[in-house]
């Protein structure tokens, strides 16, 4: 459907349902334990509130947030990323699930999955409502997948395009930008 700000192309109930789906699954894998989720600013952050409520009260459940600008340098395949948020509370030993909002190159979702690594997380698994196939350098799986989705740019559900749309409640192609 075309609107004014673009092409929808995942609507509001096909997320919210296939975000239940997610939320099952983790809360099947987990079941009797505990996990932290961790959301990668800003973009997850709508998907990581929508997500956390579809887990089992069974489950315990930490959240954090970690903010990072990653740097693109065409000099090397993996470029670098910089920390501007770090986490309050310690992962070490701890289940891990970090929440994207996309994997596109995967270089972010590389590099944070390399720090929490060291920094003794005791599992690693990465959730991310959307995937465009291909293009990823991160090698590991992709653990929890919302949609995969077309190599457009897209915005909505928390996805910003300069920091605009981020409020949309569906994913949606901008028509021209
Ligand atoms: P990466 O290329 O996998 O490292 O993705 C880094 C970040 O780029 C994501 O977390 C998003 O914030 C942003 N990004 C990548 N593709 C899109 C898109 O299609 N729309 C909006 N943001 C995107
Ligand atoms: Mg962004």
């Amino acid at each position: 459907m075309k609107t004014a700000q673009g092409t929808v192309l995942i609507t509001q109930e096909e997320i919210g349902r296939r975000i239940e789906e997610l939320g099952r699954q983790i809360s099947r894998d987990y079941a009797g334990g505990a996990v932290t989720l961790v959301g990668i600013l800003k973009g997850s952050f709508i998907f990581l509130a929508d997500l956390i409520r579809t887990i089992s009260p069974d489950v315990r459940v930490e959240v954090d947030f970690m903010s990072v600008s990653s740097y693109g340098d065409a000099t090397t395949t993996s470029g670098t990323i910089h920390i501007e948020k770090d986490l309050g509370i310690s992962i070490e030993d701890k289940d891990v699930i970090i929440v994207e909002d996309i994997v596109d190159t995967g270089l972010t979702l590389l590099h944070v999955f390399n720090i929490f690594s060291a920094r003794g997380a005791r599992s690693l698994r990465v959730a991310t409502l959307l995937e465009k196939p291909g293009n990823s350098k991160y090698q590991g799986p992709l653990d929890y997948v919302g949609f995969q989705i077309p190599n457009k740019f897209v915005v909505g559900f928390g996805l910003d395009y300069a920091q605009r749309y981020r409020n949309l409640p569906d994913i949606r192609v901008l028509d021209e930008i």
